[in-house]
């Protein structure tokens, strides 16, 4: 009898899934298998190696609870949520471009009027984002809805700070009728993702840093469009090139305008702070 060879295994593994009754799990596991054995078959992965990637993916699931979410941050650094958003939400008719939605949305935000700021002094400087929510026809989207969240000048979202009331930094405004919003928050700053886990140990080992570009996350949906979950970042920023988890697109990338304005909540005289213009354009319904 002579030995099994790595083709005979694959063939024998593949051949086990030519009949799973649903066609894409079909494709979808067949195609897994088929990278898979490529990949280890061209590293020539070992047993040990094998051994600590079981141990990595063990303690990925260890310190997954329902506001941690490990694996997430395993596909955001590796890029993988960029692809799927890339393959998931590009139509090319011309919609801003979407980036990842982060483990830190938080569903039911509080609603804001036009105009309102959702930061506190302690949060950062004074930020004016306005803009106007666009069809890709150029048609003004009266009532859409922008759901905006950030972390606050130590880094940290509402739901990581409990120095932070629950809603600081979010909330959901519409626009009027002529497809206008009006925002008062703060400057973002760069932020780690959470790295005390083994994603932060992967980053470490592969000399690679934790931090993400200063950006503002947005939601954008109006009925009878595509939403659009994204960014903007602040073009002075730092970590542009080199995001942790791959998030930034040139479209999405603002050069922020130092002004003087009064600032709601921050008495009645202009004060030094910075303002951004941004359009958003939704791509139709499907
Ligand atoms: C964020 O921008 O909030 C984020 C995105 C991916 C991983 C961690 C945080
Ligand atoms: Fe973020």
């Amino acid at each position: 009898m002579t030995a099994m060879t790595r083709e005979e295994l694959r063939a024998r593994v593949l051949g086990r899934h030519d009949a799973v009754p649903d066609e894409r799990l079909r494709t979808i596991i067949t195609k897994l298998i088929e990278h898979l054995f490529a990949f280890a078959s061209e590293v020539d992965l070992s047993p040990a190696e094998w051994a600590a990637g079981i141990r990595f993916l063990t303690e990925a699931g260890h310190i997954t609870t329902d506001t941690r979410q490990e694996f997430v941050l395993l596909s955001d650094t590796l890029g993988l949520s960029m692809l799927v958003d890339l393959i998931g939400h590009a139509t090319g008719q011309g919609e801003t471009e979407s980036t990842v939605l982060g483990p830190f949305w938080v569903e039911g935000a509080p609603w804001r009027s036009a105009g309102e700021m959702i930061g506190r002094p302690e949060d950062g400087e004074p930020l004016h984002i306005t803009g106007v929510v666009r069809g890709v026809d150029g048609t003004p989207i009266a009532g859409a809805v922008l759901d905006t969240w950030q972390a606050a000048a130590n880094g940290c979202y509402d739901v990581q700070d409990p120095n932070q009331p629950k809603g600081n930094l979010r909330g959901r405004f519409r626009t009027d009728q002529a497809g206008h919003y009006d925002i008062w928050t703060t400057r973002p700053v760069p932020y780690p993702i959470p790295d005390d886990g083994p994603v932060g140990r992967m980053l470490a080992a592969l000399g690679r840093h934790p931090w993400r570009a200063p950006h503002v996350h947005f939601m954008v949906s109006a009925p009878g469009y595509q939403t659009v979950t994204t960014h903007i970042f602040d073009g002075d920023g730092e970590y542009l090139d080199s995001d942790t988890v791959f998030g930034v697109k040139p479209s999405l990338v603002r050069t922020l305008t130092r002004t003087e304005a009064v600032v709601p909540g921050r008495g009645d005289e202009p004060i030094s702070c910075y303002a951004l213009e941004f359009d958003f354009t939704l791509a139709p319904a499907e």
